[in-house]
């Protein structure tokens, strides 16, 4: 069992990892409610797992003496939008939710960040249980309270996660078991933010890594907790130094570092022709990130491939396949949360396991970061 404390202040919480731990949801809330008389919790299930493990932790929850509303969504990134928060609302005034309820998101991380700003938003904000079923939710969407949905732009695709909150959850149960029945692609998936926090803190995580995608791929539960134990431990350790993502270039540990890899990975997730899911198209935004890296000297050739090889170990992707323009691209992160004042900044490695913000890229370098990832144009 390990137990990781998010150091807060007020809003401190524990993330949990430990096989069986779903069974203890209901204990777990109770002891961060205080008591659980009286108290209807809205369950927003990720409906893969609703009669699985969303069953099981709405029986924990009954059992700890709290009473449950259950509500389905299908996980799909164009789910995860304003139209789909407002069904949820809806559902929490029908179900006669109150202040005193809470929300307890069981699924991935579409539901999480989805269920998480039902909970920033209804009669303004009521507390949150995470309790992820991916891996890549696990290691990373459900701890540091991001909530969030996407927001259709002008150019017909989805901004990603461009109306939100921080809303920090009140817990965080993670159990390996789940991932059982998780598919190998959506492990590939987990596996990416699993390289980012290699690359942003810890770069013997890689070796690791490359030794135990197989494992991981294959289902080795044990394999599993490990790894998300270690790999969770660095995602708290960013959160815990700055919690809303407030430090610049310059400080030491910034939450922004979080965002490796992701100012490539929003503009082309989104497209639907690429048929990229959330950690896929991380991973290619990070080879993007480990090019520019290279082409300001910070990193060799040798760093480059790599990651690369790490990668592909992992079962993910390196390069677009599809047509796309880096043009159009360049345009598309322009609509990046990190635009301040009209110029765009990215994370990009500095050594090994370490990264800074590079304010105000200039084109060139964006356009080697999307020819390392077979995107050409000007
Ligand atoms: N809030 C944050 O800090 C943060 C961080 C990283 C990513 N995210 C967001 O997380 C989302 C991606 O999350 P994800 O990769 O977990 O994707 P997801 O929620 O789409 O889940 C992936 C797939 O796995 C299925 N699934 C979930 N649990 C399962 C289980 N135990 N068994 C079988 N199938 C299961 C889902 O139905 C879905 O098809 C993106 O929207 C991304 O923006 C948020």
């Amino acid at each position: 069992m390990t137990v990781l404390n998010v150091p807060l202040g007020d809003q401190s919480y524990d993330v949990l990892v430990e096989s069986g731990a779903l069974a203890r949801c209901g204990t777990i809330l109770r002891d961060a409610l205080g008591d659980a008389s009286g108290r209807r919790i809205l369950l927003v299930a990720d409906h893969a797992v609703a009669e699985t493990h969303a069953e099981q932790v709405a029986g924990a929850l009954e059992g700890a003496g709290f009473s449950v509303a259950f509500a389905t969504i299908e996980a799909l990134e164009s789910n995860k939008t304003l139209d789909v928060h407002q069904a949820l609302l809806e559902a929490a005034a029908r179900e006669r939710i109150d202040r005193s309820g809470a929300v307890v998101a069981v699924g991935g991380g579409i539901i999480g960040d989805l269920a998480g700003f039902v909970a920033a938003s209804w009669l303004r904000g009521i507390p949150v249980l995470q309790v992820p079923t991916t891996l890549l939710a696990m290691v990373d969407a459900s701890i540091g309270g991001k909530t969030g949905v996407n927001l259709p732009l002008p150019d017909g695709a989805l901004g990603k996660n461009l109306v939100g909150a921080f809303w920090q959850p009140v817990g965080v149960v993670s159990d390996p078991e789940v991932l059982r029945s998780l598919p190998a692609r959506e492990r590939s998936c987990g596996l990416a933010e699993c390289v980012k926090h290699a690359l942003i803190a810890d770069w013997s995580l890689l070796e690791a890594l490359r030794e135990q995608a197989p494992g991981i791929l294959d289902g080795d539960v044990a394999a599993c907790g490990s790894l998300v134990a270690r790999s969770a431990a660095i995602k708290v350790n960013v959160v815990g130094a700055d919690v809303r993502e407030e430090r610049g270039a310059g400080a030491g540990v910034a939450r922004a570092f979080l965002n490796l890899g992701h100012t490539f990975a929003h503009a082309i997730e989104p497209l639907p022709e690429l048929g990229l899911k959330h950690g896929e198209a991380v991973a290619i935004g990070l080879v993007a990130a480990g090019a520019c890296a290279r082409a300001l000297g910070d990193w060799s050739q040798v760093d480059c491939d790599e990651l690369r090889s790490t990668l592909e170990a992992c079962g993910l992707p390196v390069s677009v396949k599809g047509r796309v323009e880096a043009g159009q691209l360049i345009k598309r992160m322009g609509w990046d949360k990190k635009v301040r004042r009209g110029n765009l900044s990215i994370v990009v490695p500095t050594g090994r396991g370490s990264v800074r913000m590079h304010e105000a890229p200039e084109r060139d370098l964006l356009l080697e970061g999307w020819r390392a990832v077979g995107v050409s144009g000007d």
